[in-house]
């Protein structure tokens, strides 16, 4: 057996915690010979419900769970970790302004990400879920300066299986056969869901999923509001939301950037932009990615039509405003 990887989840009493940990414990994304070392990190008052979530990860008897460690102090949570989810943030309450939000949640990830530099290896990987999650990664990142900030990114991988989803149901094939579908941007309502590069297998041959689908009003319009409220659609139905997706998406991501990407896919997150495709450099822009040797590469020179650029450039925009409001909230 490999040596123990130790993986940090933050928020694992929470909803996304309930299916993260027993994935992560599963053996998916680090593999079924590597055996992990829980970190999970909730806050003072959910330790009772911690507690019972670690009862259920011993009762499953997973092979690769070779510890866990509850704990509501970053100090431990991060101690040597090798890979971070950070899923943990605070809910929006009755009443409160986008804004405010905003203002909180970064400043948790103010606190986490001086606690990643202080304690964690250099080389851990950091995937930020807790939303808003391109702006929480960028605050993550910027008090973390002794860690690579390529080592960061942000979660839109829910939104491109959402995506990849759409269009196989669409096509009645199998959700393997459809791939390189992009998000750009922000993982909010202005993400541009893109399915211009994307290519499905019909009757056994690789076919642009324009062609594939040809209905062009459904893939510049359903197709992308569907993808983009879909977050919406689940909490109207469930009452909550998504949390099982999330959760698998995680994985899917962490899997990525562990695993690498297989030859001639590529996949989404949110990552440091380098003004590539005209974006404003510096905020944590969704860009397509291929991913060797745990290092991502954004996938260049793709065509981008005026339909696009359009959609590219509002997205940036909101998260550039994101950036501004969060750096000036890390300041009070
Ligand atoms: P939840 O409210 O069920 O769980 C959040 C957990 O985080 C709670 O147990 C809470 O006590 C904990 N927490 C709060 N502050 C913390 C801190 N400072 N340190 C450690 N833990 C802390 O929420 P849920 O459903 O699990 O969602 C978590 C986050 O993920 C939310 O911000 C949500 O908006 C986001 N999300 C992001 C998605 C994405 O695609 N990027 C998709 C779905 C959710």
């Amino acid at each position: 057996m490999a040596e123990p990887v130790r993986v940090c989840i933050t928020g694992a009493a929470g909803q996304i915690g309930y299916s993260l940990v027993y994935m992560v414990g599963s053996g998916v994304v680090f593999g079924n010979d590597t055996p992990v070392i829980l970190h999970l990190l909730d806050i003072a008052p959910m330790m009772g419900v911690l507690n019972g979530v670690c009862m259920e990860i011993s009762d499953c008897a997973l092979p690769c769970v070779r510890d866990v460690i509850p704990t509501d102090d970053p100090a431990v949570a991060f101690k040597d970790i090798d890979a971070a989810f950070l899923v943990g943030a605070m809910p929006r309450k009755e009443g409160m302004e986008r804004k405010d939000l905003l203002a909180a949640n970064v400043k948790i990830f103010k606190v986490q990400g001086q606690a990643l530099d202080q304690f964690a290896k250099k080389s851990v990987k950091v995937l930020v879920v807790g939303n808003p999650a391109n702006t929480n990664a960028l605050i993550c990142a910027k008090y973390a300066p002794s860690i690579p900030r390529e080592n960061f990114s942000a979660m839109t991988r829910l939104d491109q299986n959402r995506a990849q989803a759409q269009i196989a149901n669409r096509l009645g094939i199998p959700i393997a056969d459809v791939k390189n579908l992009i998000i750009w941007g922000n993982h909010s309502s202005t993400q541009f869901p893109d399915a211009r590069h994307g290519t499905a297998l019909v009757n056994s041959q690789p076919t642009p999923i324009y062609d594939a689908i040809k209905d062009d009003a459904w893939l510049k319009g359903d197709f992308i509001t569907t993808v983009q409220k879909r977050g919406g659609a689940v909490i109207a139905a469930r009452k909550l939301s998504s949390a099982m997706s999330a959760a698998k998406a995680a994985c899917d991501h962490m899997k990525s950037i562990w695993q690498g990407t297989p030859e001639g896919h590529f996949v989404s997150m949110g990552v440091f932009s380098d003004g590539s495709y005209n974006t404003p450099e510096g905020v944590m822009y969704s860009f397509p990615v291929v991913i060797k040797d745990q290092k991502w590469t954004i996938v260049k020179d793709l065509p981008i039509d005026d339909f696009a650029r359009e959609k590219m450039d509002a997205t940036a925009k909101e998260l550039c405003e994101e950036r501004d409001d969060a750096v000036a909230a890390c300041q009070d």
